[in-house]
């Protein structure tokens, strides 16, 4: 089979990345490949940089998370700026447990994970190996092994700082293996593997009551110490606590604020000096990226505690707020209905759209200044254009709230109700209003909504509602519309030859008879008073047209009906005005005639081929555009 003989072919190809060697081996590879000895936090900023970084809307965006965290391009910046990047450089922070807070479902643990799975794979490329002492539990850096004494030398001859004392346990085999030679210690490659429990570690507290902080650090073996004679005895000691086993790499610490104090407290020493207690040994040096995650409430209540404060100013807190962009949190969901089991139902063209408006909509604050509506503010930060403002705006409106995005409703949510929908009802095929019914239906089950929360969320859904009312519109017209694209083109080719020549006081031919004739004015204003343009305006208007067409000639650009987003504006709006009866009467008609028939048949199989949709959800639109026209 082939799965297997792939297996197989897998596993080859891991055997020969196996290495095996002394300490004076392993030296010899870090003159070539210095950065092999490289710290836990360099290697994941390394991990990161290595993928590549884009530069969109002067934000940086890391290919590392491209495919999987949207729309918070902002936060990671910030967290790959002001954590990762100088904790890689061995400054301060790197001992700092950086905790992750942000609303529920905002993407916190889909971003540790990824850290995670990420360093896993990056531990069997060139760049990302790991080479530790063989045989230790906590898969120890063997630059240990040098003594402090000549430290400064090394760092002369290799360029890498050593940090971290041996650990007791090696410092023991040492000298029992080894007789003290440490340049005959055996040093290997190491892969991480959460499962394995190699350099990933999980902890996640239960009842503090049975928990013990074994599961942290290690405890003693008992069976062994009949052996070994005493407790003291590394050997008779298990070194296999989350923090030991996460050396070299990193530390998930789920719900660390929910956790008894005396786990936190024993991350003091780490986060201070690098190093924990374990049993009755001396401190052990530990080289690992810690993470913990926390939702704002359970975050102020903590730092409210005057106990918690040295353990408060030992963290670094980077804010993971909700994504705020509406096509961003479109593609959130699309992943995560590619990950569920209804992928394969037909979802409507604009049902996540309009479900991502209304969660974006509850996410947003409104504007103290009063200038913008939040709808037009949901569609600015979107990247879209809004009259009266521009994107130069974004930064100016986000810095009014530094909250932004730390409560409202979660895509989960969002996705649960929509899959409970499609369950329930057993179709297969949802659309937009399905979704906004059901997305209301859940507000009265949803447990953490106040009375007043509701009705704003009403009223967004009905705000979401309204703009798939224009969406649901113009989609219809646009098929009913033969060849849209061509019509939307000779009409614009006609009123910009009827310009020219109204600017250039000219005369037109006409096509047929090669007569002369006035400029068609009756034209040209059916088209301007679709976008409001009045008398006085006019001339004005046109003339910007012309100019914006000779610029774009200067350029070698090619002006079509595109180029100019007011004309564009007007052209599609007086293409809809022309058609609006014809469009009434077919979709609505109870007894349509042969004729209306045959439109209807053609433009849902416009719909179906062109806009995305099957025959029940054009079938669904087509009646409903119809009711919207006849209200
Ligand atoms: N910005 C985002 N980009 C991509 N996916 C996201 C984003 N925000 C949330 N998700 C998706 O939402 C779901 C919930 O996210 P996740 O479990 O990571 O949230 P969390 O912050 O850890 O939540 P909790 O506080 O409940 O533990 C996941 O399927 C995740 O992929
Ligand atoms: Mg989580």
């Amino acid at each position: 089979m082939d799965i297997l003989r792939k297996v197989r072919e897998y596993r080859e190809e891991q055997e020969t990345l196996k290495w095996e060697g002394t300490l004076e081996d392993y030296l010899e590879l870090l003159k070539e490949r210095p950065y092999l000895a490289q710290s836990a936090h360099s290697r994941v900023y390394q991990m990161i940089q290595d993928q590549g970084i884009e530069e969109i809307d002067g934000h940086k965006q890391y290919n590392f998370f491209k495919d999987q965290i949207f729309g918070l391009e902002e936060s990671l910046e910030r967290l790959i700026e002001e954590y990762f990047h100088p904790a890689a450089k061995r400054l301060d922070v790197r001992k700092r447990i950086l905790l992750l807070m942000g609303p529920v479902s905002g993407g916190k643990s889909t971003l540790v994970t990824l850290l995670k799975r990420g360093l896993e794979e990056y531990t069997f490329t060139d760049k990302g190996a790991v080479y530790a002492i063989k045989g230790c539990p906590m898969h120890e850096d063997p630059l240990h092994l040098i003594p402090h004494h000549l430290r400064a030398e090394f760092e002369q001859d290799y360029g890498i700082r050593i940090e971290g004392n041996l650990s007791p346990l090696n410092v023991m085999r040492l000298e029992e293996e080894y007789k003290g030679r440490i340049e005959d210690v055996l040093v290997e490659r190491v892969f991480f593997s959460e499962d394995k429990r190699t350099g990933i570690g999980t902890f996640s507290p239960s009842d503090p009551k049975s928990q013990d902080i074994a599961d942290l650090t290690g405890s003693i073996d008992f069976s062994t110490i009949a052996e070994y004679g005493s407790e003291s005895d590394p050997r008779a000691y298990r070194f296999d606590g989350e923090l030991n086993k996460a050396n070299r790499g990193m530390m998930e610490f789920q719900e660390m604020l929910k956790s008894d104090e005396k786990f936190l407290w024993h991350l003091l020493s780490l986060t201070q000096e690098g190093n924990f207690k374990a049993g009755r040994f001396a401190l052990i040096s530990a080289d690992e990226l810690i993470v913990a995650h926390t939702n704002e409430s359970e975050y102020r209540s903590f730092i409210s505690n005057k106990k918690n404060e040295a353990l408060h100013s030992r963290m670094i807190v980077m804010p993971i707020p909700y994504n705020l962009k509406m096509s961003k949190e479109e593609q959130i969901y699309q992943k995560m209905i590619q990950e569920s089991d209804i992928k394969d139902v037909h979802i409507a063209p604009h049902t996540l759209k309009v479900a991502a408006m209304f969660t974006t909509l509850t996410r947003l604050k409104e504007s103290a200044k009063g200038s913008i509506s939040l709808l037009k503010k949901m569609y600015l930060y979107d990247g879209q254009t809004v009259e009266g403002f521009s994107d130069t705006d974004v930064p100016e409106l986000k810095k009014e709230f530094n909250d932004e995005g730390m409560s409202g409703i979660d895509p989960r949510y969002v996705i649960n109700r929509i899959s409970s929908t499609i369950i329930k009802k057993e179709m297969n095929s949802i659309n937009a209003l399905d979704v906004l019914r059901s997305l209301k239906d859940g507000l009265d089950a949803h447990a953490s909504i106040s009375k007043e929360q509701r009705e704003s969320y009403l009223n967004f859904i009905s705000i979401a509602r309204k703009e798939y009312d224009e969406l649901a519109k113009k989609e219809v017209q646009k098929a009913f519309v033969y060849s849209y694209e061509e019509s939307a083109k000779t009409l614009m080719d006609n009123y910009l030859d009827n310009v020219e020549a109204f600017c250039n006081k000219s005369k037109l031919e006409d096509p047929l008879t090669g007569e002369e004739m006035q400029p068609d004015e009756k034209l040209m204003r059916s088209i301007e008073e679709q976008i409001g343009i009045s008398e006085n305006a006019k001339k004005a208007f046109r003339e910007e047209i012309l100019i914006r067409i000779s610029a774009y000639a200067r350029k070698g650009k090619k002006f079509d009906y595109q180029s100019h987003e007011r004309l564009r504006e007007a052209i599609q709006k007086k293409l809809f005005a022309d058609l609006k009866d014809v469009v009434k009467i077919t979709t609505s008609s109870k007894t349509p005639d042969e004729q209306q028939l045959k439109k209807m048949n053609e433009v849902v199989a416009t719909l179906i081929d062109e806009y995305g949709y099957n025959s029940t959800s054009a079938n669904d639109l087509l009646r409903y555009v119809g009711s919207l026209l006849n209200r």
